[in-house]
């Protein structure tokens, strides 16, 4: 699958973590498989450079505990769990520009469900003027009438909060704003994460490669080398995968960052949707039927595919409804709430009729070019996008082998809501 939406695997945990910063991470130490190694590593010595402590403290392990064979002791260290590393799967050593941020899957990392926050919707009193964002010497750019825009002359890592509030407004208006020349990809990745939570709790992806140390990096990674692209149009017609990310989620996520690290010259753009768009160009009769209805969203297909590919799971997987028309907390627009990614049903519905009404909006959203954009990459590129208002697609189209590789910052937002319909001024 070339989709950013169906992750590789999974990470480890190995970072300083403190509670005033990420919570979450406290979550995985108390059950961490770093901890759980520690202690094997104090009962099961397996430096074969130190064969007389090993013998010795096998002894103490058959005095202790006379029922156990050093067999039965030594198959618990090779049940520790497994940690796959791309830098090891590349030799040891790499072309890519931002090693640490190649992923790491570490299958002893685990979470319990998500619990319910409050999300703070810093775009809703931002000051629309945006003298804080687009600064004397910035310079924007829309990439189309209806959706997405480019913006030179920022540096988003030096926003004041004011700046930030204007940022998330924007990008609700916009869809997706495109920031050239920026640092976040050279900062130290603690730093791009206190960036980001200012916008929302981080979300960890429950199955995709991970930073090691850094689960709530999302990353996407191809590294076209292997043979991968050969096998990836075998069977399909196009990769076009139309999703919006982890909708599953009870909060799922707002405003959401993509960071480059590598990118092909040439290909690998990455299409924007815009779900305002798209309702507002259905007729007032389907827009009032649509209101009142919800859909399912599962992350039961995504984690599947990890455990059958070998890959991770985090966290067990979810399954939420959500409005199929919500609103926007800042911007009070509506906007299809759908995706081909996680919407599986709509409530209430017979299974043909589900269907029926489900394909045809998300044909309607894909077809939709006249209220899509499409994203170029180039180094130090930032995309951001409100993922509560669009549905994007990696565009999987270079077979030179160039490596593409992108970190997400995915801020979760408020649980989707709807407001009742309102018929249009004639
Ligand atoms: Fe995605």
């Amino acid at each position: 699958m070339a989709t950013e939406f169906i992750g590789q695997a999974e990470t480890a945990v190995s970072a300083p973590i403190t509670p005033r910063e990420f919570p979450e991470r406290l979550a995985i130490r108390a059950d961490s498989p770093i901890e759980q190694d520690q202690l094997d590593d104090q009962k099961i010595p397996v430096e074969q450079e130190k064969p007389v402590e090993q013998e010795k403290f096998v002894e103490q392990v058959k005095s202790v505990e006379p029922e156990k064979s050093v067999e039965e002791v030594r198959s618990v260290e090779q049940d520790k769990p497994k940690i796959r590393r791309v830098i090891d799967e590349e030799g040891g050593s790499t072309t890519a520009t931002y090693p640490h941020y190649l992923p790491v899957w570490d299958h002893g990392e685990k979470y319990p469900p998500w619990e319910r926050f409050t999300h703070t919707e810093h775009g809703k009193d931002a000051d629309p003027s945006f003298k804080d964002l687009l600064v004397v010497g910035s310079k924007l750019q829309h990439l189309t009438p209806s959706t997405g825009s480019e913006v030179t002359g920022v540096q988003l890592s030096k926003l004041s909060h004011a700046g930030k509030d204007q940022l998330a407004l924007l990008v609700a208006q916009r869809k997706v704003v495109v920031f050239r020349d920026q640092d976040l990809a050279g900062l130290p990745i603690q730093e791009a994460l206190e960036f980001g939570a200012y916008f929302g709790r981080h979300h960890i992806h429950p199955t995709s490669g991970a930073p090691e140390g850094y689960p709530e990096i999302h990353l996407v990674y191809r590294n076209g080398g292997n043979g991968e692209f050969d096998s990836f149009l075998a069977n399909r017609n196009s990769g076009v995968a139309w999703h919006s990310d982890v909708t599953y989620e009870e909060q799922p996520p707002g405003t959401t960052f993509l960071i480059i690290l590598d990118t092909p010259e040439v290909g690998g753009d990455t299409a924007f949707v815009n779900h305002v768009e798209a309702y507002n160009r259905l007729s007032p009769a389907i827009k009032e039927r649509l209101h009142g209805l919800t859909a399912v969203h599962s992350g039961f297909e995504q984690a599947e595919f990890s455990r059958s590919h070998g890959g991770v799971v985090r966290r067990e997987p979810v399954k939420h409804s959500h409005p199929l028309v919500r609103t926007h907390p800042a911007t009070g627009e509506k906007a299809l709430f759908v995706n081909g990614g996680f919407t599986r049903s709509i409530d209430g519905l017979k299974k043909e009729e589900s269907e029926y009404l489900l394909k045809f909006l998300l044909d309607h959203i894909g077809r939709g070019i006249d209220y899509q954009a499409r994203v170029r990459w180039a180094p130090k590129t930032v995309v951001v996008w409100d993922n509560r208002l669009t549905s994007h697609s990696a565009i999987v189209d270079w077979v030179t082998g160039e490596r593409r590789h992108l970190a997400r910052i995915t801020p979760q937002a408020e649980r989707p809501y709807e407001t009742p319909y309102a018929a249009e001024a004639k």
